[in-house]
């Protein structure tokens, strides 16, 4: 059988410790959790080859996960100070996510647990972002259900977060990731890779009413994003100006717009997602958790928090650390799963798509 399955795990076996791995994208990330979610060790190591190419180059990402991943797992567990007979489970990212480290992080894991006699738990890192916001350190006091706004360079979706394995994806993107919205304005404005932090420092300098790009779907019902054909419009600007003529302030004055922009769409996206949500769960606390690398945006934050006050909801954003891929989402996400008794198969396949629908209880 491929998929999750409930079986009865034993007490003394939620006493152990929990080690969790993530390798879908550029990030080769291992953590271990204590029963009760407390982090006792964690380590991440991104990948900085790809930025010679201006993007996640997945073969190198791969061959980087399977140079480095077992020295990080073996660096965690000493810092720990355990061996793998101490252990619960072992949970891995199996989708979505890029097929080469995704075959590399959860083929480690489950030849480890095989060879130890673990439980392997195939975590969605969808799911694991999602859930990040239950870990007990950041006391945010996210009790199902709540929203989730996921803003990153791979994804862009609001999700209403009910239960393990139960998310309802109430709109998302239908073209590009806001984060990629950012590294591809970035590249046409020769800043570097990744592009969202250089943009938003090159647009501190800038005026952000200086270019009024259009805000795509923005006032619409629902709370679908598209930043294509903003991403277009900042092109033909730059297009105006010959090849490498485009003036610095200029250039600070495009980004200032283009992040301005993108802020007031997020948070109208996101406003619309606040009342689908209380539609949908009126009796519910009012809590937004953002997740993603765009969450590290202030002027984002600022906008999210602004229609955060209108919509009485309550605005938690986990520390950076957490919100972009790490391996601590990972492991709790296994520990979450497992105090229910969710293990997989070794069978289970990696998946690079793998919606929240799909995702088995
Ligand atoms: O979550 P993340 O680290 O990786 C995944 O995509 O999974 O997010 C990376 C994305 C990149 O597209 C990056 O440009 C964007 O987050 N980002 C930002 C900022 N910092 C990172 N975008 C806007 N402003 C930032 N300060
Ligand atoms: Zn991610």
């Amino acid at each position: 059988m491929q998929g999750s399955h409930v079986q009865s795990v034993s007490p003394a076996t939620l006493s152990r410790p929990v080690l969790g791995i993530e390798s879908s994208c550029d990030d080769t990330a291992a953590a271990i959790l204590a029963p009760d979610g407390t982090v006792l060790a964690e380590g991440v190591l991104s990948q900085t080859a790809h930025i010679a190419f201006g993007g996640v180059v997945p073969e190198i990402a791969a061959r980087a996960h399977l140079a480095h991943l077992p020295g990080l797992v073996a660096d965690v567990m000493a810092q720990a100070g355990l061996g793998y007979g101490d252990l619960a489970c072992i949970a891995a990212t199996t989708g979505p996510g890029l097929i080469g480290g995704l075959i590399v992080g959860s083929g480690f894991a489950k030849g480890a647990a095989l060879a130890h006699g673990l439980p392997f738990v195939a975590v969605n890192h969808l799911e694991a972002h999602a859930l990040t916001a239950r870990l007990p350190e950041l006391g945010l006091g996210a009790e199902f259900p709540y929203l989730l706004l996921l803003v990153s360079g791979g994804h862009c979706q609001c999700i209403a977060v009910e239960g393990i394995g139960q998310h309802t994806r109430l709109g998302g993107t239908i073209d590009d990731a806001a984060g990629e919205a950012f590294d591809k304005v970035a590249k046409l404005l020769g800043l570097g890779w990744p592009g969202g932090p250089a943009l938003e420092k090159l647009a501190t300098e800038g005026n952000p009413a200086a270019f009024p790009f259009p805000r795509p779907l923005f006032g619409r019902p629902g709370c679908d994003f598209s930043f294509s054909g903003l991403k277009t419009s900042v092109a033909q600007t730059i297009a105006t100006f010959p090849p490498g003529a485009l003036p610095r302030q200029t250039a600070a004055d495009i980004a200032a717009s283009f992040q301005i922009t993108v802020a007031r769409v997020i948070a109208d996206r996101a406003g619309h997602a606040m009342a689908m949500f209380v539609e949908r769960h009126p009796h519910a606390a009012r809590l937004l958790v953002v997740a993603g690398g765009v969450a590290a945006n202030t002027a984002i934050r600022i906008a999210l928090l602004h229609a955060c006050t209108q919509q009485g909801f309550r605005f938690a954003a986990p520390p950076l650390k957490y919100c972009t891929d790490n391996a601590v989402m990972v492991a709790w996400t296994g520990l979450e799963r497992l105090r229910l008794g969710l293990v997989d198969n070794m069978n289970v396949a990696p998946r690079p798509r793998w919606p929240l629908a799909e995702l088995a209880r």
